[in-house]
């Protein structure tokens, strides 16, 4: 198992680039299940995710292959399978985007139920509400959702996907997925709006969908008998893109984020503002940043796009930990997503939690210690602490972050950050001895 060694205070500088988006390209993958002609997919990011997709996806008959250029290829060869089995689905949230795709075109599906995680419960009732509006008629068995479609396929509907947190973004690619084939017109209500859902529409339009009104939250799905190949290219990732903002305004030197659609990053530029953190935005969209200066503790509260995105929240304590100031931050989404608080405060973080909410005291200068990722995000909360904080951290279990963020070692290394990434001896002397691994 490996860890990052990090020893903060050096400035960083230069261009970072962004890869294509995790969160859109995975429901984008699960796409391919709905042809049986080739999706050529570019700026399909390389990561453990992705990787784990492609593995449920080759049980399901779909084969894919990397081009030199870095574009993803998937063709489905067999379409006889429709488990998704657990050992696969509980690695990864995503996959359970399979399940509209196989129920639409191949009318029955068994998919594992995906399990909680590290940031909270995760329920998918509303995927299975939404389906079931479809006309699917859906059983949990075993743990495993079985699907079947009415005898003459699904039916188009109106489907309304709110809930007390806002709607819900792989519960929309799975009715929008199934919809594509039903019989007539599917309405989505309440749709997820983020910036991922709008480029799986577009993918799917590309292969032959009729969706209008992408990007909004009512989504009108016209069915089509079939759909054929297409080549798309994901968008940059926003998350990626934001966490870089992040770390240049906090650690730069003048650091430009390249590649990024500003126009995704509203709400993060919104509180940037708000704490006095200088950056730009330059004519070709790259977004400069000008770190140095200390940041105005400011609140933030996580919302659905185009609120402040909650997979940005971890990251925004780190900055508020050194801010001048106390900062409320509130998770509306995922309500204990609060594991990197534990963290921070190992390296001198000031944060009370106070039920959906954490209170974060800006102190003068994180310090370097040994810390654990427990998730994605956090974990890249970790990487920007380690990057401002005296003297050396180390972060462990970072296959948390190998799962969405690609080469993020040579990135930083390349913006000047002394990062590298080594065996952590002491997590195998610990599994070893029968401790946690
Ligand atoms: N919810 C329900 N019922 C459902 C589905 C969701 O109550 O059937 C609730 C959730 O508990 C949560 C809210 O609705 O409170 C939103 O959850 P959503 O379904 O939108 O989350 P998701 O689709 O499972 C995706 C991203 C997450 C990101 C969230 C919110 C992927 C693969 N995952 O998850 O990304 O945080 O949307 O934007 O797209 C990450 O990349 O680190 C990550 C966790």
């Amino acid at each position: 198992m490996d860890r990052f060694r990090i020893r903060g205070g050096l400035r960083l500088r230069g261009a970072v680039p962004v890869s294509g988006s995790k969160n859109a390209a995975l429901p984008i993958l699960c796409a391919s299940l709905l042809t049986t002609d080739t999706l050529k997919i570019r700026r399909a990011p390389v990561l453990r995710d992705m990787e784990n997709l492609q593995r449920v996806l080759e049980v399901l008959g779909t084969a894919s292959e990397r081009l030199p250029d870095g574009s993803l290829v998937l063709k489905t060869l067999d379409e006889s399978k429709s488990i998704a089995p657990y050992e696969l689905v509980s690695t990864m949230r995503g996959s359970f985007a399979v399940l509209g795709p196989l129920l639409g075109r191949r009318r029955s599906a068994r998919v594992s139920l995906p399990g909680g995680c590290v940031i909270g419960v995760r329920p998918v009732d509303l995927h299975l509400k939404g389906l079931r509006a479809l006309g699917a008629d859906l059983r949990v068995e075993e743990g495993y959702v079985v699907a079947n479609a009415p005898p003459g396929g699904l039916r188009g509907a109106r489907v309304y996907l709110g809930s007390a947190n806002g709607s819900t973004v792989l519960g929309t690619a799975n009715v929008l997925m199934a919809a594509v084939y039903a019989r007539g017109k599917t309405v989505i209500e309440s749709a997820a709006c983020e910036p991922e859902i709008a480029d799986l529409c577009r993918c799917l339009v590309a292969m032959g969908a009729r969706i209008e009104g992408i990007g909004s939250p009512t989504l009108e799905i016209q069915g089509v008998d079939d759909l054929h190949g297409a080549e798309h290219s994901i968008i940059p990732d926003r998350i990626e893109a934001g966490t870089f903002v992040i770390a240049g305004v906090l650690a730069g030197g003048t650091v430009d984020v390249v590649g990024a659609r500003p126009e995704d990053l509203d709400a993060l530029f919104d509180r940037l503002t708000e704490a006095g953190a200088k950056f730009e935005v330059l004519p070709d969209g790259t977004i400069r940043t000008h770190g140095g200066a200390t940041l105005r503790a400011t609140d933030a509260t996580t919302h659905p796009h185009p609120g402040f995105p909650t997979d940005l929240q971890a990251q925004w304590m780190t900055a508020m930990a050194v801010a001048d100031g106390v900062a409320l931050i509130t998770e509306r989404i995922f309500q204990d997503r609060y594991t990197h608080a534990a963290e921070l405060m190992r390296m001198g973080a000031q944060i009370r939690r106070e039920g959906p909410s954490a209170i974060v005291r800006g102190v003068r200068a994180l310090s370097g210690a040994p810390v654990m990722a427990s998730d994605l995000r956090a974990s890249a909360a970790l990487v920007i602490a380690g990057l401002v904080a005296h003297g050396e951290t180390f972060i462990r279990r970072v296959y948390h972050i190998d799962r969405g963020y690609e080469c993020i070692v040579e990135k930083l290394a390349a913006l000047g950050a002394d990062i590298v990434r080594e065996e952590d001896r002491a997590m195998a002397t610990e599994a070893a001895a029968g401790g946690e691994s």
